[in-house]
C-alpha cells in the first residue's frame, strides 16, 4: 500500500473507531435510563403505577365501545385493575388525585355498571365496588357528520403554509397562546392513552439565553427568541423491550401537534434539534430542572411573524420516493 493511502486509512480508521466508542457510550446512557425510569412489572413510582394501571383501564374502556358487547368480557382484566388499584392506595395515599388513578377507577365503574346491566354474575369484590368521587372515563357516540364536519377545517392549508421562522417580529408570546396550544395537542393519539408527551414553556430570559449557547442548530437565527419550547416524554409510562423507543415515537407525535396546534393559534416556529451527547444533556436538565424521567426530545423556538419572511424552501421528496405501495 502506498505511504499517503496508509496514512489516509489508519486516519479514517481512528476516527470511525473513535465515533463507535461515542455512539456505544450515547447507548449505555439510553439503555441505564430505560432501564431505570419505563415501568417495572410490578410497583415502582407513582407515575409507574399510574402508567400501568392506564394501560389496564384502557383495555376495558375500549372494549366497552366495541359493537356488540359481550356480556362478562374482560372479568379477569377488571379483577387485576381493581387488585392494583387497591396496591396504589395502600403505597400512594397521599396521590389519590393523581390523573391516571382517577380515570381508571372511573373507567372500572362504568365496566361494573354495564355488567350488572347485562345481569353478569360478577365477582364479590367487583359487584360491591363503588366509586368514591365523580366519575371519569366510559365511551360516548359520536355521529359521523359531526365528526366529518369537524375534520374539514381546512388543514391542506395550515400543512402547506407551516414553515421554520428563524427571525421573529418584538412582539412577545402570550402564555396564553402556548397553553392553548398544549391543550390541543393533548388530543394526540398515544398507545393505551398513557400520553406521555411533556412540555417545559422557557420564558426565563436568562434561561432562554443559556440554553440557546447550548442549541447546536441555533446558529441561522436572525433575532433573538422570545420562548423556547422543550418538547419532552415521560420514560416511565412504557415497560418491557418492546416499547423502549416510544418515548421518541409518540413523543414526536405528540410534538408535531403541538407544532401544527401553535401554527394554527398565529404562532411563528422552528424546531431546534437537541441531537447531543449525554454530558450537554445533562447541562440543560440542571439549567431547567428537568425531571429525570423525562427525556428530551427537541426545542421549539417561538414568536410572531413579521410583515416579511424570507425563509428557506426546503423542498420535499416527490410523493412517489416516499409511498410504498405492496
Ligand atoms: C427534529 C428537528 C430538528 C431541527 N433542528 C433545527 C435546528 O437546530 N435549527 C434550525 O434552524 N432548524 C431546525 N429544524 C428545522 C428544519 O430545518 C426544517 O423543519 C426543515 O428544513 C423543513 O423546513 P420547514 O420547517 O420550513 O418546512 C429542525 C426540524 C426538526 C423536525
Amino acid at each position: 500500500m502506498e505511504m499517503r493511502t496508509l496514512k489516509h486509512w489508519l486516519s479514517d480508521t481512528f476516527t470511525r473507531f473513535r465515533l463507535h466508542r461515542v455512539i456505544r457510550r450515547a447507548f449505555r446512557h439510553d439503555l441505564g435510563r430505560y432501564i431505570r425510569f419505563s415501568t417495572p412489572p410490578s410497583g415502582g413510582s407513582a407515575e409507574q403505577q399510574g402508567a400501568r394501571l392506564a394501560a389496564i383501564a384502557h383495555g376495558l374502556e375500549k372494549s366497552l365501545a366495541m359493537n356488540p358487547l359481550r356480556p362478562g368480557f374482560g372479568i379477569g382484566k377488571a379483577r387485576m385493575l381493581l387488585r392494583l388499584l387497591r396496591g396504589y392506595e395502600a403505597s400512594c395515599p397521599d396521590r389519590l388525585d393523581q390523573f391516571e388513578y382517577q380515570l381508571s377507577i372511573g373507567i372500572l365503574f362504568h365496566y361494573v355498571e354495564f355488567q350488572k346491566k347485562c345481569g353478569t354474575a360478577l365477582p364479590k369484590e367487583l359487584e360491591t365496588f363503588t366509586l368514591p368521587g365523580p366519575g371519569h372515563g366510559g365511551t360516548t357516540v359520536r355521529k359521523c357528520g359531526e365528526l366529518l364536519e369537524a375534520a374539514r377545517g381546512d388543514f391542506r392549508k395550515l400543512a402547506e403554509s407551516r414553515v421554520s421562522i428563524r427571525d421573529f417580529s418584538s412582539e412577545p408570546v402570550s402564555m396564553e397562546a402556548i397553553r392553548d396550544a398544549v391543550s390541543l395537542a393533548r388530543r394526540t393519539p398515544s398507545s393505551c392513552n398513557r400520553q406521555p408527551g411533556r412540555v417545559y414553556a422557557v420564558i426565563d430570559p436568562e434561561r432562554i439565553r443559556k440554553v440557546c449557547g447550548l442549541l447546536p442548530g441555533f446558529h441561522a437565527f436572525g433575532s433573538s427568541v422570545d420562548k423556547l419550547l422543550l418538547a419532552a416524554a415521560d420514560t416511565r409510562v412504557f415497560s418491557e423491550a418492546g416499547e423502549r423507543h416510544q418515548m421518541w415515537t409518540e413523543g414526536g407525535m405528540f410534538a408535531m401537534s403541538l407544532l401544527y396546534a401553535l401554527n394554527y393559534l398565529g404562532i411563528a416556529t422552528c424546531v431546534l434539534n437537541w441531537s447531543v451527547v449525554p454530558e450537554r444533556d445533562a447541562e440543560v436538565r440542571r439549567i431547567l430542572e428537568i425531571d429525570e424521567a423525562h427525556e428530551i426530545l427537541f426545542f421549539i423556538a417561538l414568536g410572531h411573524f413579521k410583515e416579511e419572511n424570507k425563509v428557506a424552501l426546503s423542498e420535499r421528496r416527490p410523493v412517489e420516493e416516499i409511498l410504498f405501495i405492496r
